[in-house]
């Protein structure tokens, strides 16, 4: 056991009666990072703990369905990663457990952001900005710089992007275009982009997967998922768009009336801690990580050199405009013809 950890257990073993930890031998935990991280991830606090982790990997759509499914007989304990929104959405909902870590104050500010938006329901463990990669073996010339480009024939069925019911990455695509351009302009424009997407993916990351193999040319993504594909070798460069973006602060949550509440909390601290966010990077993840003493990867795409909007957390993780939105892109993007 490293010393920060043994530290967060001892702050524990004060406040929790004995016999909560004889009992936390087990977790369950709802992840919605990529799966090589989540199995990192789980195995290293398995090691660390000798608490039992049953672990299973969903977007951040679908798990937030599923823990809305389970309500009166809730399943999960953690649900660690994926986007904010519906983080802040099942906040609201009171589907998630209020917690205020001892390590909240060593998070950087858009983390503790997310927290207090939360009513310290969920918190921030790392960001990310939206963009895309495009395979440089299949666009050779005149590659795509701005969102704008994504809609020209040359694309026509060349570019893939999952569904925002179930993908947390599509979501933030969707929040970022009505940002950047009010929502009926943003409807236009992914009836447009809908022309060329060949396929909506289920999960978030999926796209740049698949510009990696040449399946596609352009993958809308998040840009840390687009630079694990050229870490890997592959022909992907990765895009921040011209007229700016959107990002992510990707969350935690303890699941309201979970079946294991002590292990939940010593994974929640354990998570924010330094030494459990630089697991990411080792399993190609390259996010920035929330705590500011955990190492940003190198590769992570800088925050400070793109053009960021300044995305309303609070508005877009809200349940009515979440709901609202999704419903508007089933009837009129998700019902389109292919
Ligand atoms: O782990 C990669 C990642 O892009 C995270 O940064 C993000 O929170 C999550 O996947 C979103 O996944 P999805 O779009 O499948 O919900």
């Amino acid at each position: 056991m490293n010393r920060h950890f043994a530290c967060i257990a001892a702050t524990a073993l004060t406040v929790l009666p004995a016999t909560a930890f004889a009992q936390a031998d087990e977790l369950v935990l709802y992840c919605s990072v990529n799966e090589e991280w989540c199995r990192a991830q789980s195995e290293a606090f398995q090691r660390e703990t000798g608490i039992n982790v049953l672990m299973t990997r969903k977007s951040s759509g679908e798990t937030f369905a599923q823990i809305k499914a389970e309500v009166g007989q809730p399943r999960g304990d953690v649900w660690w990663g994926g986007t904010g929104d519906p983080h802040l959405q099942a906040a609201q909902e009171e589907l998630t457990e209020e917690y205020r870590s001892p390590l909240l104050d060593q998070l950087q500010p858009w983390a503790l952001a997310q927290a207090e938006t939360s009513g310290y329901r969920t918190v921030g463990i790392y960001a990310g900005a939206l963009g895309f990669g495009y395979n440089s073996d299949l666009v050779a010339e005149n590659p795509p710089a701005c969102w704008a480009d994504l809609t020209d024939e040359r694309f026509r069925d060349d570019i893939q992007v999952a569904n925002p019911n179930s993908s947390g990455t599509s979501y933030t695509m969707l929040a970022t275009m009505v940002q950047l351009m009010g929502e009926d302009e943003a409807f236009a424009y992914l009836a447009d982009l809908h022309a060329n997407v060949s396929q909506y993916t289920q999960s978030g990351a999926a796209p740049a997967r698949a510009a990696a193999t040449g399946e596609t040319a352009v993958g809308i993504v998040f840009m840390h998922d687009a630079v694990a594909q050229t870490v890997d070798g592959a022909p992907v460069v990765t895009v921040a768009p011209c007229e700016g973006t959107g990002y992510e602060v990707g969350s935690m949550s303890i699941i309201k009336g979970g079946p294991n509440p002590e292990a939940a909390r010593l994974w929640y601290d354990w998570a924010l801690s330094p030494e459990a966010q630089e697991i990411g990077a080792a399993a190609k993840s390259f996010q920035v990580p929330s705590n500011l003493n955990a190492s940003t990867p190198p590769e992570a795409p800088d925050l400070e050199d793109i053009k960021l909007i300044d995305y309303d957390f609070a508005r877009f993780g809200s349940a009515d405009m979440r709901a609202g939105l999704l419903a508007r892109w089933d009837a009129e993007i998700g019902a389109l013809a292919r």
